[in-house]
């Protein structure tokens, strides 16, 4: 297990107690999770904020921070000699406390009677069901009450520290991101025409695990790039088509890489790919250029639809004034989601805390219309925020046939133009940032993103594999 210096999770505990002020505020570790019997695991993940005030990679932990006593106590058991011979030995939990700065241990069992008096007590909400059974059972109130017992100024002060990265985190995401990208490297040079999906996806798994590390997310490879998160991998690559290939590795820290990119299954787009493929491109690097501290991400993803809008017009999909059409989401026919999202220790940084809090402010809330509803993060950027470009264009012919059936937005769509696209699938390109004093730096290595670069790289690819 690889952990930070102790003076980090220290300091960072420190910051949180300034910023909640008083309480005891408690930290629910994950536990091992059964797949499909009980001792059938998948594989485990630490709870992030967990992971990001105590550092220690374990199932079976808590702690709780007693502000008024200025007491740290990390609970959980020491394994048995019987446990140890199926699980091995770990080390005793007075030396993982050490680890990270904690003097005070206890065992779990001891954790309920430490919760009293349940005055002032500080959770964040649980995401796992047998976290919300644990925490209902220990202050005392049914499942359904426990999600909104969650205490609001613990979630915005964890927030306010996870949303920006120190260098030694951002130096962990750049390794994902170098990782994430040589992933991405690997399927350029390797995919070809006749092989199964789930073959590219089997290719990269082994390449996030041989990191040291593990994917960040479940991997989005797939000819029909329309379906936004399409886990399924059971098509066949043909020459004509494009591979949509979203995915990303994180380190043994568990901090996240984010890339996608969508190439031609053969050695060439066909020229209305390159024409959409460009489209996103532009709309792609018009984003990242207008990365810089203080500007709303909400007017960078406004612009990018904008640019989206004015390619689509281009080759005659969307007509009318582009403004009024972005204005009144009909662009999101195409472009149906975000530009983009925090990242960090989660691919989606800190989602289980509400999306509200991370990536919007009092007085910005989330918009409820179609495209706008789905982006994650609109609030203004802060130096050391880290942050995904992802714009796209989707052909999804289920919705251009319900849109175009209730004329929805018909003044700014040209449905009969639009049909010749029905099977086109959909292109995304996706990197990661962060936010620098002076705008923005690409995190990992770069990774070839224009036509002629890929085009270039496939055809070597191909015809050395020929
Ligand atoms: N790259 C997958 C996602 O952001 O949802
Ligand atoms: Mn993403």
């Amino acid at each position: 297990m690889k952990t930070f210096s102790k003076a980090i999770y220290t300091e960072r505990r420190k910051q949180l107690k300034l910023l909640v002020g008083s309480g005891k505020l408690l930290f629910l570790g994950n536990e091992e999770s059964s797949m499909n019997f009980k001792d059938n695991w998948y594989p485990f993940r630490q709870d992030s904020s967990f992971l990001y005030f105590f550092g220690l990679d374990l199932p079976g932990l808590a702690a709780v921070i007693d502000i008024d006593e200025d007491r740290e106590m990390l609970f959980g058991n020491d394994l048995t000699a019987e446990e140890s011979v199926w699980h091995g030995a770990t080390l005793q939990l007075a030396d993982l406390a050490d680890m990270v700065g904690v003097d005070k241990v206890s065992s779990i069992d001891g954790l309920p009677k430490y919760l009293k008096p349940k005055t002032d007590i500080h959770i964040l909400p649980p995401y796992r069901p047998e976290n919300a059974q644990k925490l209902a059972q220990w202050l005392e109130v049914s499942v359904l009450q426990i999600a909104s017992l969650a205490s609001e100024v613990f979630i915005k002060a964890v927030v306010k520290l996870r949303s920006v990265k120190s260098p030694e985190e951002i130096r962990e995401i750049n390794k994902a991101v170098t990782c994430s990208a040589a992933m991405h490297k690997r399927v350029l040079q390797e995919a070809k025409s006749g092989m199964k999906e789930y073959e590219i996806v089997g290719m990269i798994t082994g390449e996030a695990i041989r990191s040291g590390g593990n994917l960040s997310f479940t991997p989005i490879v797939t000819i029909d790039g329309q379906i936004l998160h399409n886990h399924n991998y059971s098509q066949t690559l043909t020459d004509g088509k494009m591979l949509l290939c979203d995915f990303g590795a994180e380190t043994a820290m568990h901090y996240a890489g984010d890339i996608t990119r969508t190439l031609p299954v053969g050695p060439a787009f066909s020229a209305n790919q390159k024409e959409v493929y460009q489209i996103v491109r532009d709309a792609h690097q018009t984003a990242i250029e207008s990365l810089r501290p203080g500007v709303r991400f909400k007017n960078i993803h406004l612009l990018a639809c904008k640019k989206l809008a004015e390619g689509l017009s281009a080759i005659g999909l969307m007509k009318g004034n582009l403004d009024d059409a972005v204005e009144n989401g009909a662009h999101a026919l195409f472009f149906p989601c975000g530009l983009g999202h925090m990242m960090g220790l989660d691919v989606h940084d800190m989602e289980d805390l509400g999306e509200q809090y991370v990536g919007y402010t009092e007085t910005l809330v989330k918009s409820t219309q179609f495209g706008l509803k789905s982006l994650r993060l609109g609030k203004e950027l802060e130096e050391g925020y880290v942050l995904t470009i992802e714009p796209g264009i989707y052909f999804n012919p289920l919705l251009i046939d319900q849109w175009k059936a209730e004329k929805k937005h018909s003044a700014f769509i040209r449905y009969d133009q639009v049909a010749n696209y029905r099977d086109f699938g959909g292109i995304r390109i996706e990197d990661d940032f962060v936010i620098t004093n002076g705008g923005s730096e690409l995190l990992g290595e770069p990774l070839e993103v224009e036509i002629d670069a890929l085009e270039a790289i496939r055809r070597t690819a191909l015809s050395a594999n020929a």
